[in-house]
Parts: structure tokens; C-alpha cells; sequence
């Protein structure tokens, strides 16, 4: 073989470990990265900031209502088991957003902040201390129980799209990302805490 054929077979050679790694790269980026989840390591949860963590807790919490106020006197044992499903999901929510949202939220925002702070937590009393342990004294199969677990939604509703509305979005400007997803890491922590209590 010659100088110049072995050239030729050499960079023949080279072109196609080329095109081999070509291929290589593009079954990963194709067929192996859609399966992993990009920015955590293999296995572990997605973390959600703050303000995703919240919003998806209340996304569980009315439509968990929303089935409560649908039932029918009839159907006690459903009563039951949605009631309960309702005060573990606002206990721990409630329980992450005084604990841990809310202060720092007051601690970081102005004076109106202040406000939005003590109406909330007024809303939270309403709610967990009146009307929740109200409800679940009350006998599932009555007119009452209906009337209840309708006021109950009501007022979660209204207190989850006052927090989203007003202040989740003010949040947003006060903390910078580092901050929110520090704050979500932190609730997701309590949260899992809680759930193993
Ligand atoms: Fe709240
Ligand atoms: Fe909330």
C-alpha cells in the first residue's frame, strides 16, 4: 500500500468515528434525554418554589371542597373520608404558610404587606378554628353537614385566589428566585415532616 492510500484510508477511518459519534450524540439527545429530568439528579423530586408548591396545594385542596360540596347526604362514609382528606391537606398547608411564607413575607414586604399578613391569618382562623372543626362536629348524613362543607369551600376559595391574586403576586417581586425556591424548599421540607408525624 502506498503513502497516499494509507492517508486516504486513515481519514476514511476518521470520518467514520465521526459520523459514529454523531449518531451516538443524537440517540442521547433523542432517545435518553426526554426520560430524565433535566436540572435534578436522577430520582429525585423536582423541586417547586414557593409560589408553585402553594398554588398546587390549593389546586388539591378546592377540588378535594368542590367533591365535599357535590356529595349527598347519602353518602356519609364519602363525607368522612373527604373530610378528613381536607383537614390533614389545610392543616399542613395553613400550617407551612404561618410557619414559614408568611413571616418572611411580612419581614420583607411594606406596610400593606403588613396588612395583607393579618387578614390572611385572620382568614386562616376562620377557617381552621370556626368553621373546619364546626363542620366536622356536625353529623355527615344532615342538610346541615350540605350547608357547611358549602361555606367551607366558599371561604378557602376565596382566601386561595385572594393569596394568588394578591399576594403570591407581590411575592414574586419582593423575593428574587434564589429566595422562592429557598422558601419551597424549606415548606416541602415542614410538609414532609408533617406527613411523618
Ligand atoms: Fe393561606
Ligand atoms: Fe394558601
Amino acid at each position: 500500500m502506498g503513502r497516499e492510500n494509507s492517508l486516504d484510508l486513515h481519514e476514511a477511518r476518521l470520518s467514520a468515528s465521526f459520523v459514529m459519534t454523531e449518531k451516538l450524540h443524537k440517540f442521547h439527545d433523542e432517545c435518553i434525554m426526554p426520560h430524565l429530568q433535566v436540572g435534578a439528579p436522577s430520582g429525585a423530586p423536582l423541586m417547586k418554589n414557593a409560589i408553585q408548591l402553594l398554588t398546587d396545594d390549593h389546586k388539591k385542596i378546592k377540588s378535594l371542597l368542590e367533591e365535599l360540596a357535590n356529595t349527598s347526604t347519602r353518602a356519609v362514609k364519602k363525607r368522612a373520608q373527604l373530610l378528613d382528606e381536607v383537614a390533614t391537606m389545610l392543616k399542613i398547608h395553613t400550617t407551612i404558610e404561618e410557619e414559614i411564607f408568611y413571616p418572611a413575607f411580612k419581614q420583607a414586604g411594606n406596610k400593606d404587606d403588613a396588612k395583607t399578613y393579618f387578614e390572611a391569618m385572620e382568614e386562616h382562623r376562620a377557617a381552621g378554628e370556626l368553621v373546619l372543626p364546626d363542620l366536622m362536629g356536625t353529623k355527615p348524613d344532615s342538610e346541615q353537614f350540605s350547608g357547611r362543607a358549602k361555606v367551607l369551600k366558599e371561604l378557602v376559595v376565596h382566601h386561595a385566589d385572594e393569596e394568588e391574586e394578591g399576594m403570591f403576586k407581590r411575592a414574586k417581586s419582593i423575593f428574587d428566585k434564589a429566595a422562592l425556591d429557598a422558601l419551597g424548599e424549606r415548606m416541602q421540607a415542614r410538609k414532609a415532616q408533617m406527613l411523618g408525624e
